[in-house]
């Protein structure tokens, strides 16, 4: 048989498929490769399959047809304490009869290490976190934040070369979950580890990672980088999915140069970059972002294709202006505009008319 592994890849998935009951595929034909040093994370709704694939990369659970690779090694037959992976939850899970130093010393003598090698490791671990004076301290004397920090050192202490986190700030407060979304990913640079990070929450995934995998019911719909996953969405899902998007349904009626041009199913006409549209005739979604909506015609070119609005509703948010209008037929377009000292504030009632470079409006599956 060929060897199909990529040499540069440390961690591998390959046609990878995935059933509990037997019947149903919960992971359908998932590939991905990851190189090492890469902070990936694993975006989706509920139910998608995330925690399957992270589940049978720490060897909880076995792969029902695939292969899956670290290091270029198959791991299908390795269990999970020698496949040196580091692992990190929601709910922490520390245990409560245990002090924070004894916690983080637990993996280490699993691990057979020295009892004072294990606490040059231990202290290190939680000074890294800016736990240092918390060893003594049990589970229950610390906030959810703490915690949380201590469940990533313990999760680091042993030195693992990859590092899978699971919604791992979902139970704490915005504030909160925002610090250690930049703490996790600068600890994560420092050491030069490899982190699967899943999360359904969509800003977490764009502002910690290299790269981002949307998932949708058990399939990767797209793996890039967070700007080209906003910048460029492959399909309506991955478009709906991640940020704000103003959505209208036609029918393609030229096609060329990457541009198209659509006809709404209003009648009007729209200049659109074809994404996944390839024919004349073919019924399209096209996709745009509230803030790349142009409404001041002096940077519109001009042979731009307008649409007619009606101001529905101004909402003044501090830095922005977000104006819902009502564009044809739909009283739910929304527009983004920087508070500028020269930017217009528009008023209910207003009749005005939009527009947008080209490549900013995607024609995408109906
Ligand atoms: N241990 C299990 N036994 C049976 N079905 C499961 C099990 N774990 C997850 N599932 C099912 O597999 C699908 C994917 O679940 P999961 O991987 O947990 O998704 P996510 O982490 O994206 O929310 C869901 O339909 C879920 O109900
Ligand atoms: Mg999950």
């Amino acid at each position: 048989m060929a060897d199909t592994a990529n040499n540069d890849a440390f961690v591998e998935f390959e046609r990878v498929q995935k059933s509990y009951d037997g019947e149903t595929l919960v992971v359908k034909d998932l590939n991905l490769s990851m190189p090492k040093g890469e902070f990936l994370t694993m975006l989706g709704p509920s139910g998608s399959g995330k925690t399957t694939c992270l589940m049978m990369l720490a060897g909880f659970e076995t792969a029902t047809h695939g292969d899956i690779r670290l290091g270029g090694t198959s791991i299908n037959n390795i269990p999970p304490h020698k496949r040196g992976i580091g692992m990190v939850f929601q709910n922490y899970a520390l245990f409560p009869h245990m002090t924070i130093a004894e916690n983080l010393s637990f993996p280490l003598e699993v691990r057979k290490i020295g009892k004072s090698e294990r606490e040059a490791k231990v202290k290190r671990a939680l000074d890294m976190v800016e736990m240092g004076t918390f060893g003594g301290r049990r589970p229950a004397q610390l906030s959810g934040g703490q915690q949380q920090r201590v469940a990533l050192a313990r999760a680091l202490v042993f030195e693992p070369e990859l590092v899978l986190m699971d919604e791992p700030l979902g139970a704490l407060d915005k504030q909160l979950r925002e610090k250690m979304q930049f703490e996790i990913k600068a600890i994560a640079d420092n050491l030069g580890i490899t982190v699967v990070y899943v999360t359904h929450d969509q800003t977490e995934a764009l502002t910690m990672s290299d790269r981002v995998a949307v998932f949708q019911d058990g399939r990767i719909q797209q793996l890039a980088p967070p700007d080209q996953l906003y910048e460029s969405p492959e399909n309506s899902f991955v478009a709906q999915f991640i940020g704000e998007n103003n959505t209208m349904e036609g029918v393609v009626t030229q096609i060329s140069d990457g541009k198209a041009l659509v006809q709404l199913d209003g009648g009007e006409l729209i200049d659109c970059k074809p994404v996944n549209v390839t024919k004349v005739g073919e019924r399209t979604r096209v996709s745009i972002r509230p803030e790349r909506v142009e409404y001041n015609k002096e940077r519109l070119h001009a042979d731009a294709h307008t649409l007619k609005a009606e101001v529905l509703e101004f909402i003044y948010m501090g830095d922005i202006f977000r104006t819902r209008l009502r564009v044809a037929g739909n009283d739910e377009f929304i527009i983004k505009t920087r508070n500028a000292p020269d930017q217009t504030r528009l008023k209910p009632g207003e009749q005005i008319e939009i527009g947008w470079m080209p490549e900013d409006c995607h024609a995408l599956d109906a």
